[in-house]
């Protein structure tokens, strides 16, 4: 989603903007701009990649040591030169760039125009630098706090004004923003990818406040405008996890990562000899979650699929009801809570605007909210009572691959320690965690050794794509189908493998091929009559099996075997061909794999 990089400090400006509006392209976004200071104010604009921007800042490199920028993913108004950031007011002296969206934009803009501002774009950002040029007297961080009391929405703001040309002014309200301590320079950004290079020191500002930095000095302030004293964060991501250390894409080199990552979301988790997860994060809670009686998982995307997984385990196992909810959905509902109901919010980015607000609704009714996040320090992360992290690095890649895993991994983790309050034996708790930790291994074996890009050439002409699984592997067949619509284009739903004939079977033709997650497990036999059922209508199968199990190469057209587990924890490693047949898929129709079209890494809008 949209990016926000800005720079004030000794060095060139230009740089160190193009340099993290690149670091921020993985987040999605369809156009970008510049703004610039140096002898004169200069801005850039350009529709499509970061390499357009450069064409059209050629050869005009300014000397400029403080600007803005930003990339835009469309909201209000086509992606055009028009509606990308910065916007300004009517001379030109105030730019802004922003995230988020401001509701009350279009009253605001009737106001301003019948005031005789000029509007240039169809946004509802360009509403801001008017108004602050309307109420300007002088005081740019005066007038922005006023500007704050009036617009309505969601907003991450770095705002410059050519009369005051030693600040930059931050604001945040529901879109992140991270302030970078360097040696002589401060760096803003909307994700702190674009930041690490230059300092891992960092300010995250929260909610409500504005900041006004120099490049060597900075003053927060809240939402009463008062001055308040922030910490100072260190990051503990390091810039080479967001480089591509040889891979052709982020998403290739994510799959890879697996093993290892997996690793570092179970690394002194686990006591085996006490058959349970220690978690750190969950400490203090660990009591009240012993009196919950019922779960609701409220996720987006990837994560919610999460969920549904840990519905299966925290039902199975730990004996606790559980409902798995959209965000974009829960957050309009008037769930029934109390004080034994725990909410947890599934999250990599930690930033997503719909889990967000799920989250802060129940919080007012007294539930008990945890969080799984990946990101440190994010939104999510700090809205929760308590929470576990998953300890993986950045994902850059769009399509969400090692976060998958990892969730999984540590609703696992949740499941034997819940399970281990209440009524799972300490056998069991053994048992779980000795097979968890076995998987990172498996994963190797599997990557260093599959069939996946054949197939994916044999398969990648056709236009339709059912996934189909049952029970732990169900959510799999959803997975499965987001993998390859979301990079690949092609048409792909994912079913209950029991609920195809219901309806869904009348699809099948010899041109509409099936994937069926039919691990050796419990429901290995119904999914085998389905996967007949698809034969006899002329339909090609592609089926994830257990090793050893040769039956399906009689049936299915194509097999492919992952290393046996627990059937709890297969989801784990049948998702990694998923992963692969998306990305050879989309590799080899040539398509941009880590920045596919329409989408963001991080939804922080409605
Ligand atoms: C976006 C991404 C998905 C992701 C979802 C939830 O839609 O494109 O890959 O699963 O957001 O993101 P989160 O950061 O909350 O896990």
């Amino acid at each position: 989603m949209c990016g926000i990089v800005g720079y004030i400090g000794k060095n060139k400006a230009m740089p160190v903007l193009l340099d993290g509006l690149r670091k921020l392209e993985y987040r999605g976004y369809d156009s970008s701009g510049v703004a610039i200071f140096g002898k004169t104010l200069q801005t850039f604009k350009a529709v499509g990649k970061i390499k357009e921007l450069e064409k059209v800042i050629g050869k005009n490199k300014s000397d400029g040591t403080i600007g803005i920028a930003h990339t835009r993913w469309a909201t209000h108004g086509k992606p055009s030169k028009a509606n990308a950031h910065p916007h300004s007011d009517c001379t030109g002296k105030i730019q802004v760039v922003h995230n988020g969206i401001i509701e009350n934009h279009a009253e605001l803009r009737e106001l301003l125009k019948k005031k005789g501002h000029k509007f240039h774009s169809q946004t509802d950002t360009e509403v801001i630098p008017h108004l602050i040029e309307d109420l300007y007297k002088g005081d740019i961080t005066q007038t922005l706090q006023e500007v704050l009391q009036i617009i309505k929405g969601a907003y991450g703001l770095v705002v410059f004004c050519q009369d005051e040309p030693e600040k930059l002014l931050v604001a945040r309200c529901g879109s992140p923003l991270v302030i970078g301590i360097g040696k002589h320079e401060t760096v803003i950004a909307s994700d702190v990818s674009a930041i690490l290079q230059h300092t891992k020191q960092v300010i995250y500002l929260e909610d409500g406040e504005m900041a006004e930095v120099g490049y060597d000095n900075f003053r927060v302030f809240d939402a009463k405008r008062n001055l308040i004293k922030k910490d100072i964060e260190s990051v503990l991501w390091n810039i080479e996890e967001i480089s591509k250390k040889g891979f052709e894409h982020f998403m290739l080199k994510e799959i890879f990562q697996q093993p290892e990552s997996l690793k570092n979301s179970f690394n002194g988790r686990i006591s085996f000899e006490n058959g349970t997860a220690k978690l750190g994060g969950l400490t203090e809670v660990a009591d009240r979650l012993r009196d919950v009686e019922r779960i609701i998982i409220v996720a987006c995307g990837t994560a919610w699929h999460d969920g549904l997984v840990g519905e299966y385990m925290l039902e199975e196992y730990a004996g606790i009801p559980v409902e798995v909810e959209w965000a974009s959905e829960f957050r309009y509902r008037n769930p029934i809570l109390n004080k034994r109901t725990a909410v947890i919010a599934i999250s990599q980015s930690g930033e997503t605007a719909d889990t967000l607000a799920g989250i802060k609704e129940v919080k007012n009714k007294g539930a008990l909210v945890l969080g799984i996040v990946n990101s440190v320090g994010s939104t999510i992360s700090r809205e929760t009572d308590a929470g576990v992290y998953n300890h993986i690095g950045p994902e850059i890649s769009v399509a969400s691959t090692k976060a998958f895993t990892s969730q999984v991994a540590i609703l696992a983790l949740l499941t034997v320690f819940l399970g281990r309050q209440r009524r799972m034996s300490l056998v069991m708790g053994k048992r779980i965690l000795k097979e968890l930790s076995d998987l990172p291994e498996k994963i190797d074996e599997f990557l260093k050794d599959n069939n996946i890009e054949r197939i994916a050439k044999k398969y990648h002409k056709a236009k339709n794509f059912a996934f189909l699984g049952r029970k732990y592997c169900q959510p799999l067949a959803n997975e499965g189908a987001l993998k390859l619509k979301e990079i690949s284009y092609i048409h792909a739903e994912g079913f209950a493998s029991g609920e195809m004939k219901h309806g869904s079977i009348a699809l099948i033709d010899k041109k509409f091929p099936s994937f069926f997650i039919a691990p050796k497990d419990s429901v290995y036999e119904k999914n085998l009559s389905n996967i007949e059922e698809i034969k006899s209508r002329s339909g090609d199968v592609i089926a994830i099996t257990t090793k050893g199990n040769k039956s399906l190469e009689k049936i299915a057209d194509d097999v492919i075997y992952i290393p046996k587990t627990l059937e709890m924890l297969t989801p784990i490693l049948a998702t990694i061909p998923l992963q692969l047949f998306a990305y050879h898929v989309a590799r080899i129709k040539g398509f941009d794999v880590d920045k596919p079209r329409n989408l963001a890494k991080s939804v922080t809008v409605e």
